[in-house]
């Protein structure tokens, strides 16, 4: 059958019509926000690179979260930045560090009306912003991240998180065998209940820029490209990676960043089928929109929403997304 029998507006002709017809929808409960904490009180830092977002001090911190309470977000995802970073970035082992303060205070607050994910890596407490300790390879003079040296620091800053209280957590480093070091570790801690959220398929990217304003992150010499993953390489290099964490104790994948990387979305879904894909909305993504909006160039509210459509279409369940209050709203 073709036309003029068939017409394909007719399912579009009217508002009413295309309700009926949506498939593509966005639930808050999906929309997990990512939030930068600090020392000091009262503080909401602007983050220039990223309008809109700050740095909070723990007690805004506990405002944020509340208001992602009341708007039905699903969770925060919660980055610290230290007072004082070292070589290993002790701060993130520490009892007593900034996330874990943040973690203990937001479930103090609100307990179990707000889901707790804290991102597991190095490079926001290093003094060099890198993901991990530094060693040379053999016969090399040049520094990279160390990966089993690192492995057992993971493990180290897994277990802080979740002694505060974090409900899950979410590894982004990109070192091998970053899954089952802490699934060990948190199995032997008696933490068998937690779900890792694998940043799975994580790109070296430059759609990562703004975030390091807001984390204070920035690498000091070099870039991540000995750890995430070279985007000229095949995609099937990211179903080894998805496959391998999955093999480790994955509960959830992660594939990062999201819109230049749909593909890899889907492909993720399709291969893995009923394993919860969540997909990183990143910094760059977010701060090109909003830069083209100031200055009336595109229209903020329906970029946002198309783009967050686009993500769930291509098989993510689950968006982290600095725009999740503003959807939420919309919603
Ligand atoms: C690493 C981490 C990064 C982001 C999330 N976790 C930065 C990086 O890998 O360089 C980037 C998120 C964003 O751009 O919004 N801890």
């Amino acid at each position: 059958m073709s036309f003029p029998t068939v017409r394909l507006r007719r399912l579009r002709y009217n508002p009413l019509v295309r309700h009926l017809v949506q498939d593509t929808i966005l639930s808050p409960k999906q929309f997990i926000l990512p939030l930068f904490v600090r020392s000091g009180k009262n503080v909401r830092q602007p983050i220039n690179s990223m309008p809109g977002n700050f740095q909070l001090s723990i007690d805004e911190l506990i405002n944020e979260a509340k208001k992602c309470v009341s708007l039905g977000i699903g969770g925060i995802m919660l980055f610290g930045i230290p007072d004082v970073k070292d070589a290993v970035g002790s701060d993130a082992m520490s009892d007593t560090g900034i996330i874990a303060q943040a973690v203990r205070a937001v479930k103090d607050a609100l307990g179990d009306k707000i889901l707790v994910i804290t991102d597991v890596c190095f490079c926001e407490y290093t003094n060099h912003g890198h993901c991990g300790v530094l060693s040379k390879h053999r016969g090399s003079d040049i520094l990279d991240v160390d990966n089993d040296a690192t492995l057992e620091n993971l493990v180290k800053q897994s277990l802080v998180h979740v002694r505060a209280g974090a409900d899950m957590v979410a590894p982004s480093g990109m070192i091998d065998g970053m899954i089952g070091a802490m699934r060990t570790g948190l199995d032997s801690g008696g933490f068998s209940h937690i779900p890792i959220m694998s940043y799975a398929v994580k790109y070296a990217s430059a759609f990562y820029g703004p975030f390091r304003e807001a984390a204070e992150s920035a690498p000091q010499f070099g870039d991540r490209r000995s750890y995430q993953m070279d985007f000229t390489a095949s995609a099937s290099q990211a179903v080894r990676e998805a496959a391998l964490d999955l093999q480790e104790g994955a509960d959830m994948l992660m594939v990062k960043p999201a819109l230049a990387y749909l593909d890899i979305v889907r492909l993720i879904k399709e291969r893995f089928e009923g394993v919860p894909l969540a997909v990183y909305n990143v910094s760059g993504e977010f701060s090109m929109v909003k830069a083209a909006a100031e200055r009336g160039w595109i229209d903020e509210q329906r970029t946002m929403l198309e783009s967050l459509t686009a993500m769930k279409r291509a098989g993510a369940d689950i968006i982290l997304t600095y725009w999740a209050k503003e959807a939420a709203r919309l919603l």
